[in-house]
């Protein structure tokens, strides 16, 4: 069986300089995650980041905030390595776990968090994983906490949808192009393209782009428990999507 494309040291390394050139809106991803962390008063406490890679984002809210605490939840030992790396700094506010997010991976979250944040990973989890891991999202978040997933979503309107991802492919082929990312950076936008232009409408197991609507997600996020979801931030392919735990901890989990 093929690597699973994430997990090669390369393409961390690739992601982890070039991801706001790869990402048109990555800060400003960033940016709107930050914003409803403040919002919601998730400044303190901890804030777990499901699939957070390289520790950018995370990077961020510690430094913003300095009574947070942080864990990064990643399938990818390359990734993780780079997180450690980059959060050193911060010493014992990190914390790094190997683990997919398909597995339950709740027993790994030592109290309540305050927020849990994720950008560009939940979307390769098929349609019932994702069900399941924003479950387990809310059974891990403290009274008032929040999720936030930044991530890629399906347009309702399938010619929306399909200009979007061409639109995404175009500024890939751009990139390779001018050879402004890296080589393994490079074979992985091509099998993005293979996957959700060449292939559009294809079917698609777990680990893929697993795309779908906001309005889908936010269902699933109601079926776990959360209320006042929303989707604060919107551009093209990507979407910001929003879910409180109100109520109280079960301390069952
Ligand atoms: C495009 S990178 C984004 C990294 C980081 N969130 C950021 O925005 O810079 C995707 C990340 O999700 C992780 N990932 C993908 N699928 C995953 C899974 N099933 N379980 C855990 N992590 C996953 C990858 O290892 C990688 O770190």
């Amino acid at each position: 069986m093929a690597e699973y494309r994430w997990n090669q040291s390369e393409l961390a390394a690739g992601y982890n300089v070039g991801a706001t050139l790869v990402h048109p809106h990555y800060v400003e991803m960033q940016d709107a995650i930050l914003a409803e962390m403040a919002g919601a008063g998730a400044t303190d406490g901890l804030v777990v980041d499901l699939g957070g890679g390289s520790g950018r984002l995370i990077e961020r809210v510690l430094d913003r905030w300095p009574d947070t605490t942080a864990l990064i939840v990643d399938q990818s030992q390359a990734f993780l390595d780079l997180a450690a790396s980059r959060l050193e700094r911060f010493g014992e506010r990190t914390s790094f776990v190997f683990r997919r997010l398909q597995e339950d991976w709740r027993g790994v979250v030592t109290q309540p968090a305050a927020a849990i944040v994720s950008m560009s990973a939940i979307h390769h989890l098929d349609p019932d994983e994702k069900q399941q891991c924003y479950q387990r999202c809310f059974d891990s978040l403290r009274p008032g906490g929040v999720l936030l997933n930044g991530d890629e979503v399906r347009a309702e309107l399938d010619d929306v949808y399909r200009e979007q991802v061409e639109c995404w492919a175009e500024h890939m082929q751009t990139l390779i192009e001018s050879e402004a990312v890296t080589p393994a950076m490079a074979e992985a936008l091509r099998g993005w393209r293979k996957q959700n232009v060449e292939e559009f409408g294809g079917s698609r197991v777990s680990g893929d782009d697993c795309h779908e609507t906001s309005d889908s997600q936010l269902g699933y996020f109601a079926q776990a428990g959360f209320e006042q979801t929303s989707v604060p931030w919107r551009r093209e392919l990507w979407a910001l999507l929003k879910g409180v735990r109100v109520g109280s901890v079960d301390s069952s989990c």
